[in-house]
Order: C-alpha cells, then structure tokens, then sequence
C-alpha cells in the first residue's frame, strides 16, 4: 500500500454544497471544502452521521451538484458537467454504496448488474462483454464464476452482494471511486475481508479512492490520510498515521479516545447526543456547542483550516498562532 499522495487526480476547491429547507434557512451539508486525493491514494473521510460525509462523496462522483466552489479531475472542472460530459466522467468515477440490499436490483442476475455498465460505460459487446463480466466477478472473490453468474441478489449474502457492487463499479474501468460506508451494513466477520479486496483492487488497478466511515480505525486500516469531517466542514486532515497519532483538533482527540482498540471492524461511538446545526447562517466554529475546550471566539468566527506542520491542517481557534 502505498504511503504518500502523488499528483491530486481529483481536487476540491471550497466545496459547498447547500440544500433549501422549507420555512428554515438553507442547510450547508459540505461547507468549504477544500480536498485533493492523489492517484492511487486512499483518503478516508471520517465523522458522525449527518456531518456530510455522503455529501461530499456523492459531488466528487458527480451526482450533486456543488453550489459554490470547485472540483477538478485530472485538472479539468467538472463541477457542472452534464449530459455526455457526465458519463464520460462516470466511467473514470464511480461509487459503491452503503446498503448492498438496497444498491443492486432484486428482478436482474449478478452478471446483468456487471454486463450493463460493460455495454453502457465501457462499450463492449458480445463475447468480449461476457468475458469482462467473468473476470470481473473473479477479480471480486466470486469464484467460480459460474456459480454466481446467475444468481439474483437475494440468494446472496450480503458480503456477496457487496462483491457485486465493486465488480459493478470497477466495469467501466475507473481510476477514481466513492466507496460509502461499503462494510458498515455487513457482518463484523466479512468487514476485513471487503477491506482486503479494496485494498488489493487498489494495487492492481491503480485505482484512488474517497473512503467514507464513520469508523476511525477502517479509516487508519485503508486512509493513506484521513480528513475529518464535523458539521459540514473540515476540521482536521493529516497523513492517517499522524492524525492518530498526534490529532490537532478536540473533536479528532475526541473520537481517538472513543475508538475502541486498533481493529479495524470496531465501531465509533458517538462523542455526545445532539446532531450539528448544519444551518447557512450559523456562527462560529460548528464544534463549539460540544467543544470541551471552547474559547469565546469559537461562538462568534469560524476558525480556518491552518496547516501547522508539513501536511497536517485543522481548523481549531485553540491553534492560532
Ligand atoms: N438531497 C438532500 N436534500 C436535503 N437535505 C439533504 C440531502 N442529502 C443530505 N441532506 C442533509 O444533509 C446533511 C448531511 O447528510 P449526509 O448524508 O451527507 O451525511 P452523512 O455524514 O453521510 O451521514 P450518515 O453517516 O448518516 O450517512 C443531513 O442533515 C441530511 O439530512
Ligand atoms: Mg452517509
């Protein structure tokens, strides 16, 4: 696995994406986010429910729109591409999903859900097709081929069916994917085994990834660095072993101390009850209302992302020079 960013294949500049309330003010699910992910890096994005994190997943995949700020694939804005430009990009960018009940059509067989992106994304036909769709159901573990083939989703397990959704998702050959909590809904026996599979994908592929858990130590298990997210922003984003080693900011050292053990299948419990405000017009810093260290400042400005050490930034008031 490999240590250290390369050239950002996919880069964020201020990141905002907002959704209308209706009778409130908007909400900022992604606030500002500035993030870049090297070729071939693993950068895994960490917090609680509601913090965003399917947010930002879901623009860098193209399928929301940024309401302000910026993302760059391979140098050239993609931000509101649409139409073909768009499906060009889904064949370079894809997404695996949380819930491999809900992600894969009950009524089509596992190779349908393979020969279609095949056709659609990676123009193939015929023979060639079906050959694609058997190495690729190989390359997940799903051996033998001819087992699994035709089979429908609901005669799999659930670490099966999420072999299928990485098949599904690396057909049109992509360089970059989303995965989104892909192990949270399985079984603590297959989480390590999907990890793995990801982790050798990535070394045979070449492939980047944006890592979504809420679980630090998956994070530290599969983040070459990991970026965390509280309340729509950024608060913390350092090379994985550093940020476990020395965090920066109090919500960060908050969830160190709540991960239980270094196994990688461990869950996060959350730090205190009560969900961000995620309101457009909140003040200060969004950690503030649970912060054990709060300033008076951190009522009233939003602290911005400082990089204090080569690499490593947080956005805490604590840390101002
Ligand atoms: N399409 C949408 N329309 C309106 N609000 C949305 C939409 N998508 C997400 N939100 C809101 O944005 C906030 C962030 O949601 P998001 O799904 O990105 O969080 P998350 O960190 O992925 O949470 P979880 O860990 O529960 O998956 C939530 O308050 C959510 O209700
Ligand atoms: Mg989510």
């Amino acid at each position: 696995m490999l240590t250290m960013a390369h050239e950002p294949l996919i880069r964020t500049t201020s990141l905002t994406v907002r959704f209308r309330r209706r009778g409130q003010s908007p909400l900022l699910a992604a606030r500002d986010i500035s993030l870049s992910i090297g070729s071939q890096e693993t950068v895994a994005l960490v917090g609680e429910s509601g913090s965003g994190k399917t947010t930002v997943g879901r623009a860098l995949a193209g399928m929301v729109k940024p309401s302000s700020g910026t993302i760059h694939f391979r140098n050239r804005d993609v931000s509101h591409i649409r139409g073909r430009a768009l499906l060009e990009y889904h064949q370079d960018s894809q997404m695996i999903f949380q819930d491999p009940f809900a992600s894969l059509n009950p009524w089509h067989t596992v190779s349908h859900h393979i020969l279609r992106p095949l056709a659609r994304l990676a123009h193939l036909t015929g023979n060639d097709r079906r050959q694609a769709a058997d190495e690729l159901l190989a390359a997940v573990g799903l051996t033998p081929v001819s087992v699994y083939r035709d089979k429908y989703p609901h005669e799999l397990s659930g670490g099966q069916r999420q072999r299928v959704a990485i098949a599904r998702a690396l057909a049109p050959r992509p360089s970059f994917i989303v995965a989104d909590e892909p192990v949270s809904m399985l079984d603590v026996s297959l989480r390590a085994g999907i990890l793995r599979l990801l982790e050798s994908l990535q070394d045979q592929h070449g492939l980047s990834y944006l890592y979504i858990t809420h679980d630090l130590a998956s994070a530290r298990y599969l983040g070459h660095r990991i970026a965390v997210l509280y309340g729509g922003s950024l608060v913390e984003l350092a090379p994985a072993e550093e940020i476990v080693e020395s965090p920066r900011h109090p919500y960060t050292r908050l969830l160190l101390a709540a991960t239980p053990g270094r196994n990688p299948t461990g869950a996060l419990p959350e730090t205190q009850p009560g969900a961000p405000d995620l309101s457009e017009n909140r003040a200060g810093c969004p950690f503030a209302p649970r912060c054990p260290e709060v300033l008076p400042i951190c009522r009233e400005s939003r602290p911005n992302l400082q990089e204090f050490a080569s690499g490593h930034l947080a956005s805490c008031h604590r840390m101002s020079p």
